[in-house]
């Protein structure tokens, strides 16, 4: 038995954050960001909380399964930029949603997290725990981020982005092999503190590395898992962190930027919500079809990463 994906959905906060606004902000350009990340702008969240983009993705999610909030068993959250420490932001949704039987709580593992929340799932439904599951990545990063900072702030963006998984009801489709790692040694690299109202630090250069060695290595054991060629693949849904990881993953694989969809430019680094919500425009605009082989990885603070394949 296996999971597939049964709705898709996504959120985004309405105000966009051009370059050339972040130019009045700290010392960059707009000719600095594109060169070195693609992003062209980013969306910012001003009264949308992680809870209530993440409820507006999930409910978008239902609607394109054609389920109803009481329809729902669990609820699994991945966040790294939570308002609250408690209640968790699941238990939010499930309140906004009304999602009176849903067990739910929040996983953090970063940028990973939609994709370590997903395999979370995968978990529970195989065993026969729970019959469905919302995977969620939300975040509202820019209350967590250093404005003054040059390094970070010009990366990440807020949003959500979220899908109803089941059991495959039809044989060859739905999620076929996962890889997961992580790597506490390098928790230094990409870190935020929370009692002391600290913001996101990181090394940008060491996670660049980390990045473009071990996601095209976790990539190919996922594929070589699910008994593919990397030649298989229609779609590589990646993290969107910045364009020029992406591409030098493509390269890596030898596989060319056509099969590596992009959205990092108009969204920025929307950390766990990265992955769904670029899913989501995909399956949206009609380019991901039934039948598709797809891969989808993530990599982040933790250090995190992982790699899974589906049909969809
Ligand atoms: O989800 C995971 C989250 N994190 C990531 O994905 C980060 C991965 N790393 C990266 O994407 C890249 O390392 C960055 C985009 C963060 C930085 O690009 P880089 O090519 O590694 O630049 P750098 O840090 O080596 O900095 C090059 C120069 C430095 O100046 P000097 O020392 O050469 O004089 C920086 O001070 O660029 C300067 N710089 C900037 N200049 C204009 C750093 N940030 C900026 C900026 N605008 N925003």
């Amino acid at each position: 038995m296996t999971i597939q994906i049964a709705g898709t959905g996504s959120a985004l906060p309405e105000r966009v954050l051009t370059n050339a606004n972040l130019e009045n902000m700290v010392e960059t350009s707009d000719e600095w960001i594109r060169e070195r990340t693609g992003i062209e702008q980013r969306h910012i969240s001003d009264q949308d909380t992680v809870a209530s983009l993440a409820a507006k993705a999930a409910k978008e999610a239902l609607a394109a399964a054609g389920k109803t909030p009481a329809d729902v068993d669990l609820i699994l959250l991945a966040t790294c930029s939570p308002e609250k420490l408690l209640p968790c932001c699941a238990c939010q949704v499930q309140s906004i949603l009304g999602a009176n039987r849903a067990v739910a709580f929040d996983l953090n593992a970063a940028c990973s997290g939609f994709l370590f929340a997903l395999e979370t799932a995968y978990a529970y439904l195989t065993t026969g725990l729970y019959r469905n599951a919302l995977v969620i990545g939300s975040e509202v990063l820019s209350k967590i981020i250093d404005w003054n900072d040059r390094s970070t702030c010009i990366l990440f963006g807020d949003g959500a982005g979220a899908v109803y998984v089941e059991g495959a009801t039809e044989p060859g489709h739905g999620l076929c092999s996962m890889v997961q790692g992580s790597d506490g040694t390098k928790g230094d690299v990409l870190s935020c503190a929370v009692r002391s109202g600290e913001y996101v630090t990181m090394d940008g250069r060491e996670v660049y590395r980390f990045a473009t060695k071990q996601v095209p290595l976790c990539i190919e054991e996922a594929i070589e898992k699910a008994g593919w060629e990397v030649t298989d693949v229609d779609f590589f849904v990646l993290h969107q962190a910045n364009l020029r990881i992406i591409e030098s993953i493509s390269k890596r694989l030898k596989i060319g930027m056509e099969h590596f969809p992009v959205n990092v430019t108009k969204v920025g680094n929307t950390s766990s919500a990265a992955i769904p919500i670029l899913l989501d425009e995909l399956v949206k605009s009609g380019k991901i079809e039934k039948g598709n082989k797809l891969v989808l990885s993530g990599f982040g603070a933790g250090l995190t990463y992982g790699a899974c394949t589906m049909i969809w």
